[in-house]
């Protein structure tokens, strides 16, 4: 598939009115994706678990123009209240995703959107929330084009998602999804998330992660300006190189459901995730005190427990602790009685692996 695959040719239907809503997970990246080239197309693969609970609901209500508009035509609701601030990011995305979707300016759009987690919680919605959009405007091009297909329906909401925010295209299906490139796994693309085609152990079904919110600020720095600092980045190469083979270890991995090797690849790309940061220019470090605090209680916990336990970050000071459903009552008692004092204001999120967008 190409990118011109997903120009639609004349739609057989006609609309007028009417109104969509999906509700999309966030998602948690073990193989991380950190560097891009033109057009959101990554610098390497990555695989993410789909999340369940941390997600964005959003509606379109669409009615339609009597003439084409030279200007998308359309109000932001956030939480309920008009948000003037988050229609620039709306309007970047809508122009570059005119091409692929022709009708935009034949309507006006009144865009409702909230996310399950609070606000301030650190977490970074633009997965759930750029795959939410992406999935509501595929909902009305199907009423334009009833004869779609849901594979194709899936493939091109992962690709206008990706054009909105890249880890978004891992967001529309679930529970193991992979986008980008890689030669030892069959139909991945740089243009948009897979589901992972290889046999998974039943140890990774109903994964859990629970989110430990260390530090509820804005982010330092944002994923745009991150990706930015991959470009002549002097371990790019090798970082790139490193998520290839990562991916390759990790069809194995999955595949015997070996925890030892996958808590070594999932800790070791966090850690390099930040390593990258804190080595390019100008460097970041991005963790907190509480974030080392807590990465070392759980080293400790797992040697003593003989659980498997482990952790992950994503471009922030947040933990997400990840760990198999047969461990859920010890693990969590752990987390309870030594690591939520940690978190600002005692917060954390409990999740699990989930499967995917719905369509409300
Ligand atoms: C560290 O998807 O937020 O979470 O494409 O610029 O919107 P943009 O970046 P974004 O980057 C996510 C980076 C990450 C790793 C990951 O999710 O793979």
């Amino acid at each position: 598939m190409t990118e011109k695959n997903f120009i639609p040719s004349e739609y057989s239907n006609e609309i007028s009115e009417g109104k969509v809503t999906y509700k999309s997970p966030s998602n948690i990246a073990l193989v991380k994706y950190w560097g891009k080239k033109e057009n959101q197309i990554p610098a390497n693969p990555s695989i993410s678990f789909t999340l369940n609970a941390c997600a964005t609901t959003t509606s379109i209500s669409y009615k339609k123009l009597a003439s084409k508009t030279s200007n998308f035509s359309f109000d932001l609701l956030f939480e309920g209240k008009l948000k003037e601030d988050f229609k620039p990011k709306i309007e970047i995305f809508l122009n570059r995703i005119e091409k692929y979707l022709p009708f935009l300016k034949d309507f006006h759009f009144t865009i409702e959107t909230s996310n399950s987690f609070p606000h301030s919680s650190g977490i970074a919605s633009s997965a759930s929330g750029m795959s939410a959009l992406a999935l509501c405007l595929m909902a009305i091009e199907q009423e334009l084009n009833p004869e779609m297909k849901d594979d194709f329906f899936n493939k091109k909401a992962s690709f206008l998602a990706r054009l909105g925010s890249g880890s978004a295209s891992r967001s529309i299906e679930g529970d193991l999804i992979q986008w980008g490139n890689h030669t030892d796994t069959d139909g991945s693309s740089d243009l948009y998330g897979i589901k992972y085609p290889y046999e998974v152990h039943p140890i990774f079904k109903n994964y859990h992660d629970t989110i430990l919110l260390v530090d509820k600020g804005q982010k330092q720095v944002s994923s745009t300006v991150g990706h930015d600092l991959m470009h002549n980045h002097p371990f790019a190469k090798n970082r790139f190189d490193q998520a290839h083979e990562n991916l390759t270890k990790l069809i194995t991995v999955f595949s015997k459901g070996n925890l030892k090797s996958f808590i070594e690849i999932v800790e070791s790309e966090a850690l390099t995730l930040h390593a990258m940061m804190m080595t390019s220019l100008p460097y970041f470090v991005l963790m907190k005190p509480n974030t080392l605090e807590i990465i070392n209680k759980i080293w400790a916990f797992r040697e003593s427990s003989n659980t498997n336990v482990c952790f992950t970050l994503d471009a922030g000071a947040n933990v997400h602790v990840l760990y198999p459903d047969s461990e859920k009552d010890e693990v969590f008692q752990f987390i309870k009685n030594e690591l939520v004092a940690y978190c600002e204001n005692g917060q954390y999120l409990c999740d699990r692996i989930g499967f995917g967008a719905k369509k409300m």
